[in-house]
């Protein structure tokens, strides 16, 4: 049985509609004859009065028909039958209406067209499983009570298998919950507790890191995703993490790198470990700083110096720019023998330039010659 609507005193669709891109939707779906319906965090955030960039639609019948009717530039995704549409109206999801089976627990879901209802019914939390039909008359349809959730400010799964359907759930959990301030219903709690990212493929675990990585209150998601053991976490994490994010929107850090590579490379690799061993041992010359600092991912640097080395304030301004006036062909061209002692030699020079005791390229040269065919260099 289709969902039935509900009267919406908070004004729902007034609010969708003044989203950019709501206007064409309509007329787009009007003129298709879809039947189509504003979902997900559209109708979440409305309700919120929270603003949005981009508006998510839900077809039941041809998404791509009412894709076509909008015009613009359209990216499809067979797989999940859902397509993007970018234009002057700003970004729209479209999505054909679908039920989904779980082959395996974190596996991708399997998919076939489907009702409303079912579609709704498939989602993962309360709040984000109402739709307000585009068209047709009617308000806000909410077949699972997630008017009544986003009121006490609630995260709510529709059913027990949520998370072992999928288990990144847990981790947009995670997001929610710090973005709102949202609490997880106690048996919600229980059942994400005891979700299982083995489950998942590692890059899906990073989409979602990724998507944490871009919320303001990334500090907050990712406190929570160590204290439920979603993924073990160093403690200090979060905060480092949250740090760090901060200082690539400042110079000279601007840019370097960016928060979603933070915090994925963070979280799941040895980005951490390698910045605190950077950052345990302040060097003790420009030469020194450079021998430690060069090479190493934009994210070590970054977590390092949060960690407080300040040098590399300095590595990255001025000593990671300087430069030989000579080349490995010099050398070369010189008799020494290509390998080991050409690098022996460079790094000879640029050792001597950074501690300023090689004045022009003669001098390079003759320092770099010097140390390629002396024994190999101890730092
Ligand atoms: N969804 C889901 N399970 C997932 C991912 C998404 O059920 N693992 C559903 C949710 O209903 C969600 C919708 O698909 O509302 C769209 O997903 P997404 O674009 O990731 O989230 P938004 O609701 O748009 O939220 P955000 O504000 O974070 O973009």
């Amino acid at each position: 049985m289709a969902p039935q609507a509900d009267t919406d005193p908070e004004g729902v669709r007034a609010r969708i509609e003044a989203l950019p891109g709501a206007a064409e939707v309509r007329a787009a779906a009007s003129e298709t004859a879809v039947d189509a319906f504003f979902v997900g965090g559209s109708v979440r955030d409305a309700l919120l009065g929270r603003g949005r960039a981009d508006l998510d639609v839900l077809v039941v019948g041809d998404h791509l028909a009412l894709a076509r009717a909008l015009g613009g530039e359209t990216v499809v995704h067979d797989r999940f039958a859902t397509a993007t549409v970018a234009g002057p109206h700003g970004s729209i999801d479209l999505a054909r209406a679908r039920a989904e089976s779980y082959p395996s627990p974190g596996a991708l879901p399997e998919v076939r067209p489907a009702g409303l209802a079912e579609d709704l019914a498939r989602r993962d939390f309360t709040i984000n499983a109402m739709a307000v039909p585009v068209t047709q008359p009617g308000e806000l349809i909410d077949p699972h009570g997630g008017r009544a959730d986003l009121r006490s400010g609630l995260l709510r799964v529709l059913h027990d298998g949520s998370f072992s359907d999928d288990p990144t759930r847990a981790l947009r959990a995670a997001r929610y919950a710090a973005r709102l301030g949202f609490e997880i219903d106690d048996r919600t709690l229980e059942l994400l507790r005891a979700a299982d990212l083995a489950t998942v493929s590692a890059d899906r675990v990073a989409a979602e890191l990724a998507r944490i990585a871009g919320e303001r209150e990334l500090r907050g998601a990712l406190e929570l995703v160590r204290d439920w053991e979603l993924i073990a976490l160093d403690p200090e994490l979060p905060a480092l993490a949250a740090a760090a994010a901060g200082l690539v929107s400042v110079e000279p850090w601007a840019d370097l790198t960016d928060r979603s590579a933070i915090v994925v490379d963070a979280t799941l690799g040895t980005a951490l470990a390698q910045a605190r061993a950077l950052a345990a041992e302040p060097p003790e010359s420009p030469w020194h700083a450079v021998a430690a600092a060069r090479g190493r991912s934009p994210v070590v640097l970054v977590l390092a110096r949060v960690l407080g080395a300040e040098w590399l304030d300095t590595y990255l301004t001025q000593w990671s720019r300087v430069r030989l006036e000579i080349t490995g062909e010099d050398l070369l061209a010189e008799g020494v023998e290509q390998g080991p002692a050409v690098g022996r030699g460079l790094s000879a020079a640029l050792r001597a330039k950074l501690e300023g005791t090689t004045r022009g390229r003669a001098d390079e040269l003759r320092v770099a010659l010097e140390g390629a065919r002396g024994p190999e260099m101890l730092l």
